[in-house]
């Protein structure tokens, strides 16, 4: 009786099982690259699910002051680079920063206005993409773990295979965007930051370093920068 209370479990296991993609358990094949065979697998736009950084202030930066973002990918005049246009919506306000990025051996690598390098890790999700980032900002290098998708959600199982992945590689708790608060949309009225960014070259990114690294001095010039965005309350 037992036996065959087995064979009977095996076999519905198995017939369970005919159909599906194994499901990812562990950190070895939660941690896996993907190959990205052009940049058009990339190409179009994904909204930013989660984010995992180590750079110091940035969870509690987004979490406070970073409502949604988006971002489009569009091909560059060379064959093998990559235009992406970030939109971010910060106190009800539009903002947008431009950079070209180079895919070479399934790496996207940007040199401008930061050094970064990104690979891609597997997921369940269809239509998501998680990124898996280096970020040289003067002499220090910064982790992170991105989730996008093509939708401006995604599943409960979707995010809880991202969190599992953010664990693996010993990163900080993500910061879950709330999708709800709406999308910028690319039109006019978004302000270029892009100018801003470049115009100091690497000091200024070496300063940034330093800055980021002084919580209470960022999160202080950052409420002022906003509160003089925003209308006056009373
Ligand atoms: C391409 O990437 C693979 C794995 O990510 C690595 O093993 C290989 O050395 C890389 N090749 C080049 C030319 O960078
Ligand atoms: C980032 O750096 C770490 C440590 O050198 C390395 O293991 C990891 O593969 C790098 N990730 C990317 C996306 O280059």
């Amino acid at each position: 009786m037992k036996m065959a209370i087995i064979v009977l479990a095996a076999l519905l296991l198995t017939l369970l099982s005919v159909g599906q993609s194994a499901p990812l358990t562990d950190c070895d094949s939660l941690t896996r690259r993907v190959e990205i065979t052009g940049r058009d697998q990339l190409l179009g736009n994904w909204r930013h699910i989660g984010e995992s950084s180590t750079v110091p202030v940035a969870p509690n930066m987004m979490k406070r002051f970073l409502e949604t973002s988006w971002a489009q990918l569009t091909a560059a005049d060379e064959p093998d680079s990559i235009i992406i246009k970030q939109l971010q919506k910060v106190f009800g306000r539009c903002f947008f920063l431009k950079a070209k990025a180079t895919l070479m051996n399934s790496t996207l690598s940007f040199v401008s206005p930061f050094t970064i390098v990104e690979v891609f890790l597997t997921t369940s999700c269809p239509d998501c993409l998680v990124v898996s980032s280096n970020t040289t900002l003067g002499l220090t290098t910064y982790s992170g773990l991105q989730l996008l998708s093509r939708r401006d959600s995604v599943t409960p199982a979707e995010l809880d295979e991202y969190r599992k992945q953010v664990k693996c590689l010993n990163l900080p708790d993500p910061v879950i965007l709330n999708t709800e608060r709406g999308y910028c949309l690319d039109d006019a009225s978004v302000q270029d930051l892009t100018p801003a960014i470049h115009s100091g070259g690497t000091d200024v990114m070496a300063q940034m370093d330093e800055l980021l690294k002084n919580k209470a001095a960022i999160e202080q010039l950052l409420q002022g920068v906003f509160n003089s965005l925003l209308p006056s309350q009373n």
